[in-house]
């Protein structure tokens, strides 16, 4: 089955099997598949947080479900469910049509609700997080589904239990979200609160207005994966000792950085990257994106090997002048 449709690098790759869920309930039959194994399948959402370095020998499980229903409402804050197979922005749009805020800064991030969770998305100073309730799972090992809190998730940057901790236990079925009517707005990253005035001229803010503006941010540096193919950042913005960022920032006194409550200090890899005069790099088919050094892309004809040797070189350069190791945001996959 081809696979190119269902990576948002548009990679031509291909899977060995392919079947699509389209109901929760279906689990058990999936599980009864010949083809199926607990170890080897894949669980598909959106395809946009996905490296396929070559064809993927085992079954790949499509999780398309679709749903969202109001779970509680106190006039103030309510608790909405979506199924997994929901489009992401589509979720965020309607969320703000019925008034309630929370997700406004995740708007225009690709791939699934159901995928949300798993890398814990975040944009402009908001991680998922803050807004989940709970995510329910089937358990593949127990063999049925359960609720876990958000606390059970073991949320962190760009992380949670889904990731590590126990991969491959869970299949994420539907998240719950708390939202609120009350609107707070969450303007502290970078340009946003320069956009969001300049865009609201004097009107009383809304949530669907700071989505505007993220909208219109992103548009502004991050690839539509529908024209250029994309996993939107391919690096972790790396979190570093506070000795190596002194010494750094010693040398670059630009170098954007952010201070941790760890002590740590997470560094700016586009910046890295673009330091390195990367921008625009090509190798094979796969390049550094233009107008944002930390997003890499398929130019059109690159092959899943072509994005692998540029992701090394990247690292290479990366290493050699900062003494800095970045980590891969997508999964790489088989
Ligand atoms: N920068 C450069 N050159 C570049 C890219 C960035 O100098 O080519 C500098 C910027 O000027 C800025 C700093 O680096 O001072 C940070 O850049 P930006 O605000 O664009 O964000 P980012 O750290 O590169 C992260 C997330 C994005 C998210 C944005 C906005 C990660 C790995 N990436 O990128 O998430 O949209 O912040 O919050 O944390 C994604 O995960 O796919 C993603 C797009």
């Amino acid at each position: 089955a081809d696979l190119q449709p269902l990576n948002t690098f548009a990679l031509p790759v291909r899977a060995r099997w392919l079947v699509t869920l389209n109901d929760a309930a279906q689990l058990p039959d999936i599980m009864a598949l010949p083809q199926f194994d607990r170890q080897s399948v894949l669980w598909l959402g959106g395809g946009s947080n996905i490296l396929f370095c070559a064809d993927y020998p085992a079954l790949v499980v499509r999780v398309a479900s679709r749903g969202i229903r109001l779970i509680a409402d106190d006039g103030e804050r309510v608790v909405v469910e979506a199924a997994a197979g929901e489009n992401w922005h589509e979720f965020v749009q309607y969320t703000l049509a019925q008034g309630w805020s929370g997700l406004e800064n995740l708007s225009l991030i690709p791939g699934t609700v159901g995928a949300a969770p798993v890398q814990n998305i975040g944009a402009y100073g908001v991680e998922v997080q803050s807004c989940i309730e709970a995510v329910q799972c089937f358990d593949l090992e127990a063999r049925q589904l359960r609720w876990l809190s958000c606390a059970d998730c073991c949320f962190a940057y760009r992380d949670s239990i889904f990731k590590h901790g126990e991969p491959g236990r869970y299949v994420i079925v539907a998240v719950r979200f708390g939202l609120s009517r009350c609107f707070t707005p969450q303007l502290h990253y970078g340009d946003l609160a320069q956009v969001v005035t300049e865009q609201a001229q004097g009107q009383t803010l809304t949530a669907s207005m700071v989505a505007q503006a993220v909208c219109r941010i992103r548009q502004q540096k991050l690839p539509d994966p529908r024209v250029l193919g994309s996993a939107g950042s391919f690096f972790q913005n790396p979190v570093v000792p506070a000795a190596l960022a002194t010494s750094l920032l010693d040398c670059y006194p630009a170098l954007p950085h952010y201070p941790q409550p760890d002590g740590r200090v997470k560094l700016a890899a586009g910046w890295l990257i673009d330091q390195c005069g990367l921008k625009g790099y090509q190798l094979g088919g796969a390049a550094v994106h233009e107008r944002q050094a930390l997003v890499l892309v398929n130019r059109g004809q690159a092959s899943a090997a072509d994005m692998v040797a540029l992701a090394k070189h990247v690292q290479d350069c990366v290493a050699q002048r900062f003494q800095v190791q970045l980590e891969p945001e997508p999964v790489w996959l088989p």
